[in-house]
């Protein structure tokens, strides 16, 4: 974003830059009617996409205004600037709660006030029926009496929203501190943000989040599917009814979490008195402690001497610190919720009596089935090919190389038939997706199809096509009807730190709305091989690279039977090309 530094916003100056997130610049701002400081949050003007987000913003920024209470930052004001929406807060010297876990360790009783004040904090919103969505120590300011401020309320719900405006399935959090359910993309409640405090609180005790790992998917994986790495082989020292105490607020099923905060927070008081023994615990390696410090007083532990806090820190060694990733969103391409890659999965592992859980990280990628799969006809050997299969067997087989005109049997569904063509090149056919290729707000329109064969099938294609911007897709079609479509092709989803930028998507919608089972994985080759096959109501998508080895992208299982099949070009804003070389649909043999 722009620095703002110097301009007008409202009745507010704008004077230097505080931070920035994921989402939105934080900038600290002169009020001159009340001749005082405010913190002005901008969020980024593309989020205001419609008259309706405008509402909507307006609307939340009023009910974030209305919560009042001792351990919630404030909103003063809202309003939209040079169009930029912003919400204004006041002014907080002392920094977070992330700089201060990062700049000291912190004692039992620094843990059990903080604890305390957030869970009032929660149970006040909670019973106001909001749910901060993002709880994470950056968003808990620390006043100049050393309390805890939580701000961004509702600032997760406002972007997803304006996300949702235009497209669908977004999920927004942060992955270290995001609960099973919110990762999948599934319903929360305010058992989410009870699991996220439960996160601060095991990061506030050992110095690290539960779940680390290379990309934000992979740790929502984490969150979903890992036992809680124990927080006392850690921290030896911890109390072991501090170590139950996050077992049950980080279950992974909501049920068996602590049901409110207020809950959350007598397990921690009894847990951890005020002050006392609990609090005189030292480190594997720290010497004995000086003195204990009276959990009361939060005030004097931050500015009591350094040499006092060494000694009497549960935390470890800062070299443990995560890696955070910030604030995300997962948005799609239509459906491409690429965190929905785990939602069955989840929902899986959530509600186990439904069916066995599947090992996560192969149900993702894995190469195509061997040739003692059940799946008929098509083995390791007769699959890897860039020439689709050729046992044409019957007369459902199906070939078009589109040499000189379409072959008979297509049916275009198209938001402009001007806008396909049999390319200049021999061979191959464009299909051009200008504007408006979603119909209300996510399914694609420029589809070419034929009827599918009954019984088991597979479709391929040959697809030259690289997307460059926001929610271009060009792919495999199975398509029943506006709110029942599989696509399955190449797709760019631009949202920082989100998504496959450039990758393969498997999406389903479900009668008009995300299933939240798709898959996707990066690509970056000049031509893609996709390969999509009906075995009774599971449809698997593999892909290629160079039409010999083959990945398999995911699955879908759904009764659609009454599809047809072909291929299909979308996007939300620009205009794209996107070049097949031939479609074939193959009839597959008991
Ligand atoms: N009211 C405030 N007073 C003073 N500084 C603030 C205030 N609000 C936010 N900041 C500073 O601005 C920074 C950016 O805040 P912002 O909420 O945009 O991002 P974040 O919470 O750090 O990350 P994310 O976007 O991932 O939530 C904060 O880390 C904090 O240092
Ligand atoms: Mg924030």
């Amino acid at each position: 974003m722009e620095n703002l530094t110097g301009k007008q916003f409202g009745h507010y100056q704008i004077v230097a830059p505080l931070g920035e997130g994921g989402m939105a610049a934080v900038y600290k701002a002169y009020q001159p009617s009340m001749e005082r400081y405010v913190a002005v949050k901008v969020l980024p003007r593309h989020m205001v996409t419609s008259e309706e987000f405008v509402l909507r913003f307006r609307r939340e920024a009023k009910l974030l205004a209305q919560l009042q209470h001792p351990h919630i930052l404030s909103v003063f004001d809202y309003g939209e600037a040079d169009g930029y929406p912003y919400i204004v807060m006041p002014f907080v010297q002392g920094g977070t709660l992330s700089e201060l876990i990062q700049k000291r360790s912190l004692s039992l009783a620094d843990v059990r006030r903080i604890v305390t004040q957030l869970g009032s904090a929660l149970s006040y919103a909670h019973a106001r029926g909001m749910i901060h969505r993002d709880i994470k120590p950056s968003n808990v300011l620390i006043d100049e009496s050393n309390n805890c401020l939580l701000t961004d309320f509702g600032l997760a719900r406002m972007v997803e929203a304006s996300i949702k405006i235009t497209t669908s399935g977004t999920v927004m959090g942060t992955p270290a501190y995001m609960s099973p359910e919110q990762g999948a993309g599934s319903q929360i409640d305010q058992r989410s943000d009870i699991y996220s405090l439960g996160i601060i609180l095991y990061e506030m005790v050992t110095g690290r989040v539960p779940y680390e790992a290379e990309t934000p998917v992979a740790v929502v994986f984490k969150h979903i599917q890992d036992p809680l790495p124990s927080a006392r082989k850690l921290n030896p020292n911890l109390p072991e009814s501090l170590e139950l105490i996050l077992l049950k607020a980080l279950a992974k099923n909501p049920d068996d979490r602590y049901q409110t905060a207020e809950d959350f927070v007598q397990a921690i008081q009894k847990a951890l008195p005020e002050s006392g023994p609990a609090d005189n615990l030292t480190t594997q390696n720290s010497a004995p402690l000086a003195s204990p410090t009276p959990a009361s007083n939060f005030q004097s532990i931050q500015s009591a001497s350094a040499a006092t806090h060494l000694e009497s820190k549960v935390v470890t060694s800062k070299n443990l610190r995560p890696n955070r990733f910030p604030i995300w969103i997962l948005a799609g391409f239509g459906a491409i919720i690429f965190v929905a890659i785990v939602a069955v999965i989840a929902t899986k592992m959530l509600n186990p009596q439904i069916s066995p859980t599947p090992a996560v990280t192969n149900a993702v990628i894995e190469t195509i089935p061997p040739t003692n799969s059940p799946i008929p006809l098509l083995t390791s050997t007769s699959v890897p090919t860039s020439i689709p299969p050729t046992e044409i067997s019957s007369g459902t087989n199906f070939r078009d190389d589109f040499v000189d005109q379409l072959a008979d049997g297509w049916t275009w569904i198209a938001e402009d038939p001007s806008k396909w063509s049999l390319s200049k090149v021999a061979g191959s056919l464009q299909i051009i997706a200008s504007d408006a290729s979603f119909d209300g707000p996510y399914l694609p329109l420029n589809i070419l199809l034929r009827d599918a064969p009954i019984g088991d099938f597979e479709i391929t294609t040959s697809l030259r096509f690289t997307p460059t911007s926001n929610f271009q897709f060009a792919g495999l079609v199975i398509f029943q009807d506006h709110g029942n479509v599989l696509q399955f092709g190449r797709a760019f989803c631009d949202v920082v730190n989100a998504c496959v930028k450039d990758g393969v998507y498997f999406d389903d919608f479900q009668d008009g709305s995300v299933n939240g089972s798709n898959y996707a994985t990066p690509f970056h080759g000049q031509v893609i091989y996709l390969r999509l096959r009906r075995i009774g109501n599971t449809y698997t998508g593999y892909y290629s690279e160079d039409g010999e080895k083959w990945v398999m992208t995911g699955e879908h299982a759904r009764d659609l039977s009454q599809a047809r099949v072909g291929l299909v070009a979308a996007q939300a804003s620009t205009e794209i090309p996107a070049v097949f070389d031939y479609f074939t649909m193959t009839a597959l043999q008991p």
